[in-house]
């Protein structure tokens, strides 16, 4: 299977297209409902997954604020051979991510997350300290690399020492519906339970 580096998210249908004509395999796409870095436009998740799965002819997994089995049937129903969870896994026993971390995902809401200018592009985290700091200065015009920079300097540290006053905590805007931490087999084995059950269901 032909894979490339990922520099940015496959989050435009431009960019699809121009993945396929390179000779990639299959194309992961995410929409702005996912956490972390999400490529250059803010395209959500319902939107960009049908658009891209039109424009080429290659499998498309979706990603993007998919963390359930209800999730993964919506991204399967429009289109998509697969899904692509980020944040979901974070909340699992096996992820060393700090106990700080995975409980902001168990008591996140649908409003605990804000979207930012990141270090290459949008980037979506916690409301920490400096993130909220740092929205607050693009509002007012007032943010600059520097202050980017802060946002990131300790890397990936901070997520597992937990010390959430000193970086950006990415996480999907759907950290509201992941209720527990849990084996990342079990979140496997209810996502597959849930499928079944509502698509038992479905009026098709
Ligand atoms: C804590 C965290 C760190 C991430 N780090 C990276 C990264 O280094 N490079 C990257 O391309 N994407 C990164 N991502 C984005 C994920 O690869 C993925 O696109 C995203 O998590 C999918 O959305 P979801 O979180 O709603 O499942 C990160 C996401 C999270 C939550």
């Amino acid at each position: 299977m032909k894979t490339t580096l990922r520099p940015l998210p496959v989050n435009s249908v431009e960019i699809a297209k121009r993945t396929e004509q390179l000779g990639i395999d299959a194309i992961v796409a995410i929409g702005v409902e996912g956490g972390g870095h999400l490529g250059i436009d803010a395209t959500p998740t319902f939107v960009l997954i049908p658009r891209i799965v039109d424009a080429v002819k290659i499998p498309v997994l979706a990603g993007g604020g998919i963390v359930d089995g209800r999730g993964m049937l919506a991204a399967m129903v429009l289109g998509a051979e697969g899904v692509y969870m980020g944040t979901r896994f974070i909340a699992t026993d096996e992820c060393p991510a700090h106990s700080t971390f995975k409980q902001a995902i168990v008591d996140a809401d649908e409003t605990s997350t804000a979207i930012f200018t990141g270090r290459v592009a949008i980037c979506r985290a916690f409301k920490t300290p400096l993130v909220k700091h740092f929205v607050e200065m693009e509002k007012a015009g007032t943010a600059d690399a520097e202050e980017n920079a802060k946002l990131h300097r300790h890397d990936s540290r901070p997520w597992i020492t937990g010390n959430w006053d000193e970086a950006a905590f990415p996480s999907s805007a759907a950290a509201g519906l992941i209720k527990r931490v849990a084996s990342s087999a079990e979140v496997i084995q209810d996502m597959v339970r849930e499928i079944d059950r509502i698509s038992g269901k479905l009026p098709l």
